[in-house]
């Protein structure tokens, strides 16, 4: 692997000021203000998808087009991979051909090993461990709302200790918001990533969820059960039971408080559709801002000067 080459697996491959100036230059160039025409002319962004997609396919897809640049969409139904092809020829192959790959699979470990292996910048998609993507849009979105001064904010996460809850953990730690997160018993979050975020941040887990939301300026929540988690659907409605984010709930939450989803949403699961649907709502303004925030984060990684 070359030494010059940045990947994006975790938030935490960005140091604070790279993160937050990836936020500002998003936000500016969602206002037109981005002033280069066709950047990535040329490039092509390979895309792995071992789990389903509509969000992360579609905007990274129209993101390059309209920087310029083109993706090719791989899906383990139709490549090799699929058939057992090694990560680390598919990683050597792929890199003689495009000048980005995004994965989105299971394991983080695979990731990991396809950018272990592979010349150019790899981007996660979404893990069972993190989906990265998802907070650049989440943190854009709350900025949008609040301003660039993140660090003076509150924000609860109700209900799975998932990918994207590991995410708003390192996004914790690096941005210096307070986190709360309200998770039932034997859903936490993954260990060392708590274990850092807490000792580097101000991060709080309880059980209640009212304890978690109580004064918050962001309230966010996620499914039950992740891709790859739907045998344990059953099991899952049923422990977080008192876990879903209605109106009650959000009424406990500061009176400017926003609600974020990263959807696919579950009404009447993990959120009432009154609150999905309500007017603290920004769940598609979240949506719209991942093609804004992968857009700059394409561009962070692939207009870098050649080591
Ligand atoms: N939020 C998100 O990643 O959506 P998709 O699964 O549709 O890509
Ligand atoms: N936690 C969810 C996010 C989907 C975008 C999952 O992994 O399925």
């Amino acid at each position: 692997m070359s030494p010059s080459v940045r990947h994006f697996l975790s938030l935490r491959d960005l140091s604070p000021s790279e993160l937050s100036g990836l936020l500002e230059s998003a936000s500016r160039a969602k206002l037109g203000r981005d002033g280069t025409d066709r950047p990535l002319a040329g490039k092509t962004l390979g895309m792995i998808f071992n789990k389903h997609s509509t969000r992360t396919r579609v905007s990274f897809e129209v993101g390059m087009f309209q920087l310029g640049g083109h993706a090719v969409f791989l899906s383990d139904r139709d490549s090799q991979m699929g058939r057992g092809e090694t990560v680390p020829d598919t990683a050597r192959v792929l890199s003689r051909y495009v000048d980005a790959i995004m994965i989105r699979t299971f394991a983080h470990a695979e990731a990991e090993e396809l950018a272990a292996h592979a010349s150019v910048p790899v981007i996660n998609g979404l893990t069972d461990l993190l989906h990265p993507c998802q907070l650049l849009a989440d943190l854009l979105t709350v900025r949008e709302e609040f301003g660039a001064a993140l660090d003076s904010l509150t924000v609860a996460w109700i209900g799975d200790g998932n990918n994207v809850a590991n995410s708003w953990l390192n996004a914790a730690a690096l941005l210096g918001f307070e986190l709360r997160l309200a998770v039932p018993e034997g859903y936490d979050p993954d260990p060392g990533t708590l274990e850092r975020a807490s000792r580097e941040g101000k991060v709080r887990l309880v059980r209640d969820p009212r304890e978690a939301v109580e004064g918050a300026h962001v309230v966010t929540t996620d499914t039950w059960a992740s891709m790859g988690q739907e045998a344990e659907s059953e099991t899952r409605s049923e422990a977080f039971r008192n876990y879903c984010v209605d109106a009650a709930l959000l009424g406990r939450a500061r009176s400017e408080a926003i609600f974020l989803h990263c959807l696919p949403a579950y009404r009447g699961k993990e959120v009432t559709a009154e609150v999905l649907d309500g007017p603290r709502s920004r769940v598609l303004g979240e949506a719209e801002n991942r093609l804004h925030a992968q857009k700059a984060l394409l561009l962070f990684l692939l207009r870098r000067p050649k080591g």
